[in-house]
Formats: C-alpha cells, structure tokens, sequence
C-alpha cells in the first residue's frame, strides 16, 4: 500500500500543530507554572523549548522522514543495526522500559539498570527504545482522555450557564465554588467516566477518518479560533481588579524559587508539550515530502505552541490573583479561574461555551495524535508477522485497550478510594515515584520521566550515531530556495550533540539523587 504524503508544507505544520497544542498548553502549562514557581518556571521553560526541545523535535521528523516508518521500525532501520528479530525486540524492550522504571525509583538500581540497557542497546537497541515510545503514547492516552472527559464536561456546564448565571455573587465567590465543585465532581469517578468515554470516542472517530481527511481539515479551521478566544479571555482576565500581580507573577523570575525540580518539570512539559517522545513526530515526519524544510516546520510547530502556552498563562494568573485562588492548586486550577473570568463577562455562557468547545478540538487533535501513533506501531508489526490487519481493526484494538487503561484514572482523579488494592501495588513497585493518585504518578512518571527519556536516546542517536553530517543534509529540503540559514544548522547540530544530552542525563542524576548539585 502506498503511504499518503502530506498535500503541502502548511499542512504538515499545521497538523503537528495540532498535535501538539491541547490541553497541555492550556490546562496543564498553567498548572505546573503555578506550582513551580511562576516566571522561573516559565523561563526556564523557554529555554528547554528552544535549546532542546526543538533540536530534538528536527531529529525526530528526520528519523521519520529517512526511514519512513513507524517509530518502531523505524529506530531499529536508521542504517545502525541489521536485521532483527521480534523475540529480540522484546527482550531490549523490556531491558530499556526497566531502565525507565528502576532508574528513576531507587537510585542506586541507576548503575544496573543503565549496564543493561547499554547492552540491549548495543543489541537492536533502539528498536527497543521504539517500542517505549509508543508505550508511552499509549499511557499518556490514557489519562489526557480525562481530562478531555472534564473538558466535555465543562462544555454540558456552560451550554447549561452553571457556573455563569450567578446575579450579584462575586468573581471571588464564583471562583471559590467552582473550585469546589470541581473538587466534587472529580471526586465522583461516573461522572467522570461520561466525558471520558465521549472524549475517547470523538478520538476514535477522528483517526478512523485518515490522516488527511480528518487531523489536517480539523485543524486547519480551528486553530486559528482557538487563538482569538485565547485573547478573548485574555482581555477580561487582565482587567480584573488586582490583575497585574498575576502577570508579574507568570512573567518574572526569581532566584529563590528555582531548584533542580524546576528544570525537570520544565523539561518534562516542554516535551510534553511539542509532542516530543518520539512517537508522534516520526510518524508524522514520515509523511513528510523531501523538498520541505524539516526546520522551517520545526520552528513554526514551536512557536505557535510556546505561545499558545504562554497566552494560556495570560489567561488564568491574572484571574487567579485577582479573585484570590492559590496558584499552586495542581490540575484544577484552570477549573476554579475560568468560570469565575466568564462569569463577569457579557454573554458569559456563550463565550465559556465557545472556549471550551474550541479546547476540546484541540485537544482532540492531540489525542488523535496519540491514538495514531498506537494503531500506526500495530499495523505495522502486524503487518511484519504476515498478519491481516486492516487499518480498522488496529485502530479498534488501540481504542479498546487504551479505553480500559484510561477506566485507572478515571477512578483515581480524586484519589485511591475505588482502587485500594492498585494503590498497594503501584506504591510497591514505584515507591517514592507515586505521587498522590494513579493519576498523578502516571503523568510525572510518563513526561518528567519516559518523554526525555526516549529524547535523549534520539539526541544520541542522531548526534553520535547518525552523526549530524548525514544528518544535516536530510534536515534541508531538497528546494534550496526553502532552506534557513546555516548557523542554524550549526547551532541545532551542537545541541543535540551536547546541550540536549547533556541537560537530560544531569536532570536524571540530581533528580534520582545520584548528582548533588
Ligand atoms: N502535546 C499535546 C498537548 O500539549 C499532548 C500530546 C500529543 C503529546 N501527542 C503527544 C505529548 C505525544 C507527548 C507525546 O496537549
């Protein structure tokens, strides 16, 4: 069968876009902001972005583009290692997802547990790495599907103005009782099944629709809308009373708040944010036409998502300091801040609906990203095992599973009350790794962990492997009227070659305590 290629460059962009812009712009960037610090966070961030997280995001088009496979395959056919076995396969799988674990639960496993990825990764290694990846695509479904489910939700309260048609109650008090009931509604796993379920079948629905047809025309008209009310809300947001403090806090950094956790959470939102992990971005990269510019799409995915982040930050602090709410609250914060900004808004109702309608397309295009990367890696295994499976069927089978993955977090939003024996479990297995709920320690153990993870792989890989030469060459589009200038290409081969590894490994070693800074 013939792989589809995208119809243009601005259709490739735009669909990585979308990938990449959702609800870890808008409800999580805010959030983890809030919790580590403000302006720190947010400058730092920046700087993982720009210094790592697009450098790496160029390698992982350009493994796609090369290879023009999926990311299993992929990894395991960029001209390193011969032919491979399934059995082997698993084997470094395996070796590589214990690295993952062990590396990062007890510190001094660290050692081990590197000895043996480092031979898995001598042996077919990096096909392991693949299969990593789309594990990790799999489990980030499975908990972004929830939060898509609350923001169905919050669509159902605003078409039926619940939190808007508050005559003479305050900003402050309508903040208060939203972040209550947001307490109360996640408290009740149900209702939260609801939206889960909607959200995962409008993913479903999306990617049954193919490559082109569905993610590309979704986002090519809603992007843009998602934009204009961001600034919407923005305009209310700042004019509250007591607005500035939020601005100030989001956009200046200070000494005392920064630590170490500051740069791994800030490196684990950035490649959470772009989409980065690999899994994604090969699969799209490898649709990717040869006389496009792997680095012109790069920066343009970067920046409409870094600021797609940053006016989500300018949408929520201000409100959050103004009606008093703790910007610290975690992953409700959004929940309290925004009925409480549509709420003093004319036509509030309708503008809350419009904005959480437009946040659930992006968030579906980035989930279907998701769902993509699962069905593409099965496809094409099956396809390898001279098994007939039809793009239907996998994508059938990726659904159903993620779906019952999805059904741990959907209990465990609030806490472990329906899941006491998962608890015991998970706090076996990962000790000091479980924070809080499943939910929780799935979405710190997946981005701050397993995306640099595999990011680091692909930086050596391509760094070191590869080697940037040959790499360098791919990068540029074969129009040369289309290409960026060269100290670009110098500066993208020096970081992933040194900065991109380098940042990584330090944060694991002083974040696994093995390194004290
Ligand atoms: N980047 C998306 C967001 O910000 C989430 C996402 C989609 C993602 N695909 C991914 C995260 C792949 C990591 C890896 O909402």
């Amino acid at each position: 069968m013939a792989r589809e290629n995208w119809t243009s460059s601005i259709g490739f962009i735009l669909a990585s876009a979308g990938s990449a812009i959702g609800l870890g712009n808008i409800w999580k960037f805010p959030y983890m902001a809030g919790t580590n610090g403000g302006g720190t966070f947010v400058f730092v961030y920046l700087l993982c972005v720009f210094l790592i997280g697009l450098p790496v995001m160029c390698s992982e088009m350009l493994i796609g583009r090369v290879t023009r496979r999926n990311v299993i395959n992929a990894l395991g056919k960029i001209e390193l290692i011969s032919s491979s076995t399934f059995g082997r396969n698993i084997l470094c799988f395996l070796a590589g997802a214990a690295m993952v674990l062990f590396a990062s639960i007890h510190a001094w496993l660290l050692a081990g547990a590197s000895l043996i990825g480092a031979v898995a990764f001598a042996r077919k290694g990096f096909a392991a790495v693949g299969w990593v990846c789309a594990i990790l695509s799999f489990a980030i479904l499975s908990y972004y599907a929830v939060v898509g489910g609350w923001i169905v939700e919050y669509i159902w309260r605003s078409l039926t103005a619940t939190f808007t048609d508050i005559e003479g109650v305050t900003a402050i008090e309508v903040a208060k009782q939203s972040t209550a009931e947001f307490g109360a509604y996640t408290a009740n796993p149900w209702r939260v099944l609801i939206g889960f379920a909607i959200f995962m079948a409008l993913t479903g629905a999306v990617i049954l629709g193919g490559i082109q047809a569905g993610i590309e025309r979704v986002s090519k008209i809603l992007m843009p809308a998602l934009f204009v009310l961001l600034l919407v809300v923005i305009v209310r947001s700042v004019t509250l009373p007591g607005a500035w403090e939020g601005v100030v806090f989001l956009l200046k950094p200070t000494a005392a708040a920064f630590s170490p956790k500051v740069i791994m959470m800030a490196l684990g939102q950035a490649f959470f944010s772009l989409s980065l992990g690999m899994a994604i971005t090969v699969t799209y990269g490898s649709y990717l036409k040869r006389d496009q510019s792997i680095l012109h799409a790069a920066g343009w995915v970067g920046i409409l998502d870094t600021l797609a982040a940053l006016l989500a930050g300018l949408a929520i602090f201000p409100a959050v300091f103004s009606v008093g709410l703790d910007p610290s609250a975690g992953p409700g914060l959004i929940f309290g801040a925004l009925p409480a900004t549509f709420a003093t808004m004319p036509l509030g109702a309708i503008w809350a609906t419009a904005f959480f309608f437009m946040l659930l397309i992006a968030a579906v295009t980035s989930s279907a990203s998701l769902l993509e990367c699962t069905a593409t890696v099965l496809i094409e295994r099956m396809r390898k095992h001279h098994k007939r499976c039809t793009r239907r069927c996998a994508v059938w089978i990726a659904f159903i599973t993620c779906s019952l993955a999805g059904l741990l977090s959907v209990f465990s939003t609030a806490d472990w009350t329906y899941l006491p024996c998962v608890e015991k479990g998970v706090r076996w297995c990962l000790g000091s790794l479980t924070q809080g709920n499943w939910f929780d320690t799935l979405d710190n153990l997946c981005s701050n962990w397993g995306l640099p993870f595999t990011a680091l792989i692909i930086a050596l890989l391509i760094g070191w492997v590869y080697g940037t030469r040959r790499a360098k060459i791919n990068l540029l589009s074969s129009d040369a009227s289309k290409n960026p200038p060269k100290w670009l290409l110098t500066a993208w081969g020096i970081s992933v070659k040194w900065i991109a590894p380098v940042a990584i490994l330090i944060v694991f070693l002083t974040m696994s305590g093995l390194l004290k800074l």
